[in-house]
């Protein structure tokens, strides 16, 4: 990433295991899974913009993301600790050329485990690792503001809402407006582990 050397986070920050889920790298053995998954609507994009990609296309991308900040490709596999169960995937990505700042996206693939804390669990392990190996100053999220369980995740785990941006997001054939969500480096040390976060 642009953002530099590692930047330990205190105590057990930064480490990619929670009560319930921990979030690993894709291996080789994971990318047919994650490839019915990124092509599956109702799998990663109920609530925004869904592009088919080429099996080839997807093992390329999460190939080359650790070396692409801007990459959108799926970076951890949110994985059950109970049974190893792949649930879904997460990423992050640069998100703007001269800000210095790092957006999380977030998908829990299989909809029969949404709704079960699964979700903030990763995000809140995703944005303690962000914060441990990067210098950025801010992570952020962007949510449809059609899409609640989204961006009370965020809210849960202590983001602010920063503001709308209209008619941004096309999908479903129509535009739509999405929140912007952010939290600070300072907001992210005085909080400390979240209850998610915690193993
Ligand atoms: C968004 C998503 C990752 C949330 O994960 P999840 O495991 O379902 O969410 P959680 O169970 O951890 O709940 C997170 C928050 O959303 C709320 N929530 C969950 N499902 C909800 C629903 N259907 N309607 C309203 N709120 C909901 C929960 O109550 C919780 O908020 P709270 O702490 O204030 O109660 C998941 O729903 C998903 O994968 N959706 C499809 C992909 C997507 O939209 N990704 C986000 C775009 S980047």
């Amino acid at each position: 990433m642009n953002s530099g050397s590692a930047r330990p986070g205190p105590g057990r920050r930064g480490h990619l295991s929670g009560p319930r889920v921990r979030l690993r790298p894709p291996a080789p053995e994971d990318l047919p899974l994650l490839f019915r998954w990124m092509n599956d609507p109702e799998a990663v994009a109920p609530w925004d913009r869904f592009e088919v990609d080429s099996y080839e296309g997807l093992a390329q991308s999460v190939r080359e993301a650790p070396t692409d900040p801007r990459s959108l490709a799926p970076r951890l596999v949110v994985v059950r600790r109970e049974d190893d169960k792949p649930l879904g995937v997460v990423g992050y990505y640069l998100a703007h050329n001269a800000l210095d700042t790092v957006d999380l996206w977030y998908a829990i693939c299989l909809p029969e485990e949404r709704g079960k804390g699964y979700g903030a669990e990763a995000v809140s392990l995703l944005a303690d690792f962000v914060f441990s190996q990067q210098k950025v100053s801010r992570v952020g999220a962007v949510a449809d503001v059609e899409n609640p369980p989204s961006y009370h995740l965020l809210e849960r785990l202590g983001f602010s809402l920063e503001g709308r941006v209209r008619q941004a997001l096309f999908h479903h054939g129509q535009w739509h407006d999405v929140v912007v969500y952010g939290l600070t480096r300072a907001e992210w040390e005085r909080k400390g582990p979240s209850p998610a976060g915690q193993a």
